[in-house]
């Protein structure tokens, strides 16, 4: 049976009555079919696979074409091991032939500054730091994209942002990078298929000219009703989003480390004006 537009919408908002979009293609299937991967198969990489990512990640565009971005390819299982202790413990870091951190990377704008034995008094600012993180972003983002359409799966990887000096010394990182996040990546497992999970209703994240919240209390409703149908059909605890929102947000002890971030992004050369 082929995957229709209307059953892919259907999946990715949990509302079998779904419209099909006006507007498709073969690209925005692929978008539409997107789901985290957290079980791998053994079957090995393709060759050149970094080179294609890596190719479809710096196609991203940069802002002001700085490039404060770069991955490690980490493919050694002990060193899998430590990363995945060090952010949370998750199985699939082990598992996972490929793991991939993304790094916003200041470190090179200023070794090419020291170079030409200029002072770069623009860099100390959060500003950079979000330049680091945006930039690291998009070109993972497109690596996800690009993998997907090989077949390949992926999850990223949050927790590694536990302990981003502890990643940092695992991975020789020098002052001015820190870890964004990382990437698990491999062939999906065909015994524990993903499903495409359900997103929040249109309603609630498309304004049109000014903000307007209004319609969206109706909207976190019924996706709070969707969210816990899907999560029931998959055999999960069927809490509904609302709920899941506030378990994770009101509590610090879930930042699990990251609530010293600051302090850490400083002790790494950060400056956060
Ligand atoms: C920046 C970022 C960090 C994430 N960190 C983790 C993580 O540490 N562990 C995990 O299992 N999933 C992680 N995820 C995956 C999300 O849980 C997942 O994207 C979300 O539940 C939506 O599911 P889907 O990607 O299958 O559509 C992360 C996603 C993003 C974008």
């Amino acid at each position: 049976m082929t995957t229709t537009n209307q059953s892919r919408m259907a999946a990715r908002y949990g509302d079998p009555e779904a419209s099909a979009l006006a507007t498709g293609n073969d690209t925005i299937d692929q978008l539409l079919d997107h789901r985290s991967v957290r079980a791998f198969s053994a079957e090995p990489l393709p060759d050149g696979l970094m080179e294609t990512l890596v190719a479809a990640a710096q196609s991203a565009a940069s802002s002001s074409n700085l490039q404060v971005w770069s991955v490690v390819a980490v493919r050694n299982t002990d060193r899998k091991a430590r990363l995945s202790a060090l952010a949370g413990n998750q199985a699939y870091i082990r598992q996972a032939p490929l793991f991939l951190v993304w790094l916003a990377d200041l470190s090179r704008v200023s070794r090419v500054a020291e170079q030409q034995h200029a002072e770069l008094h623009a860099l100390p600012y959060l500003e950079s730091l979000l330049l680091g993180t945006i930039d690291a972003s998009l070109a993972a983002q497109n690596a996800v994209v690009a993998l997907e359409s090989l077949g390949l799966g992926s999850v990223y990887i949050g927790a590694i942002r536990n302990d981003i000096e502890g990643v940092a010394k695992e991975l020789g990182l020098p002052a001015h990078v820190y870890p964004v996040f990382g990437l698990c990546v491999g062939y999906p497992s065909i015994e524990l298929p993903a499903k495409v999970k359900p997103r929040l209703p249109q309603a609630a994240v498309l304004h049109h000219e000014t903000y307007a919240a209004e319609p969206e209390s109706a909207a976190v409703a019924t996706y709070d009703q969707r969210l816990g149908a899907f999560y029931q059909r998959e055999g999960m605890r069927a809490n509904g989003w609302s709920e899941q929102v506030v378990n994770r947000l009101r509590d610090t002890s879930n930042l699990h480390g990251r609530e010293h971030l600051v302090e850490q992004l400083i002790r790494m050369g950060f400056g956060l004006r």
